[in-house]
């Protein structure tokens, strides 16, 4: 950082500047209040409907945060796009998506619905993320343990995030898997369809989800998350690489397609970059070769994607040249 610093070589070279711009944006957005946070679980309902952060962190490691961006939160569905880094890391494209589709599925994100080979849609969705779930657990390491490929997967993550922040929210697991008829269904749904790979345990397997869903961090440390994804696998604050790029390409592509709940193609067209959305209200965006950012609000629209998160996104590519067509 330093040297690249007395070069003049970032990539972003007039910082302060563009994080003066970024703040402006997060005013602007601080203006909208409409959406509702998720209720299927107490503990997301409960959550202070007033949290609104941003944090950045370019490829060269330069950052900026601003609201609420060390306050905790559940990665949700954000979890997705980093299992299937995982999955595909570890097996390769080949092997994974033998199980899993890469098509928009134009339904709701747990909709009880295979595509035409009897495969979920797209690891995105519930299905698909259940899916890649279970070849993470008989497949990745196959020997570990529930416990230990909890541990597995949580420093995985971690190192995504460069060690920062990552913990476990054990009221939001017990509460998911409380509330998880449909994800039962589409499990037994899966399983009537040979969906899943030999060995899999139905009831580990949903639990490793849920387990994964309540990971817990919040945006400074998700925003190296993003940056990670955005540099092609090597984490810009350790240094180290986590992802080979191929695995990068293929999470971006489909975070670029199938990110966005049902809105995905609408916010293809508008915003032009790769995001993935939780129900905890986060936002993960990915400049590719240029900067990650987390950015969380709560309330969330119909479709499940955080009101002032979109707003956010598309407001940044109105001011500044980041979408990709
Ligand atoms: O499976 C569920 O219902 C949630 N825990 C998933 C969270 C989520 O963000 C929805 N995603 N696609």
């Amino acid at each position: 950082l330093i040297s690249r610093a007395f070069r003049q070589q970032f990539i972003i070279p007039e910082f302060q500047q563009f994080c003066k711009h970024i703040e402006d944006i997060y005013e602007k957005c601080k203006k909208v209040t409409s959406g509702k946070q998720a209720s299927y679980i107490p503990q997301l309902a409960r959550v202070s409907p007033n949290y609104w952060g941003v944090s950045i962190c370019t490829i060269d490691g330069q950052r900026h945060s601003i609201g609420d961006t060390t306050v905790p939160f559940t990665l949700q569905s954000c979890s997705k796009p980093l299992t299937y880094a995982i999955a595909l890391n570890e097996l390769g494209e080949e092997t994974v998506h033998q199980y899993v589709g890469q098509e928009p599925s134009g339904r709701m994100f747990n909709e009880l619905v295979l595509d035409y080979n009897n495969k979920p849609h797209n690891p995105m969705v519930n299905a698909g993320a259940i899916i890649v779930i279970s070849l993470l657990k008989t497949m990745v390491r196959p020997e570990l343990t529930l416990a230990e490929k909890f541990d597995y997967t949580l420093q995985y993550f971690k190192r995504l995030g460069g060690g920062e922040y990552l913990g476990f929210n054990n009221a939001v697991f017990l509460s998911e898997r409380e509330a998880a008829d449909r994800n039962y269904a589409l499990g037994f749904y899966m399983r009537e369809h040979k969906c899943f790979p030999e060995g899999t345990n139905l009831k580990e397997c949903m639990d490793y989800y849920f387990q994964v869903c309540s990971m817990e961090t919040n945006c400074e440390a998700t925003s190296v998350m993003a940056a990670t994804l955005a540099n092609g696998g090597i984490c810009p604050v350790s240094g180290e690489k986590v992802l080979k790029s191929d695995s990068v390409r293929d999470v971006l592509s489909l975070m670029h397609s199938c990110g966005m709940y049902d809105y995905s193609g609408q916010f293809a067209f508008k915003v032009g970059l790769p995001a993935k959305s939780g129900v905890s209200g986060c936002v993960i965006l990915v400049v590719p070769n240029v900067l990650g950012m987390c950015i969380w609000s709560p309330p969330l629209d119909s479709l499940g994607n955080s009101v002032r998160g979109v707003t956010f996104c598309q407001e940044l590519v109105e001011a500044f040249n980041f979408h990709k067509y």
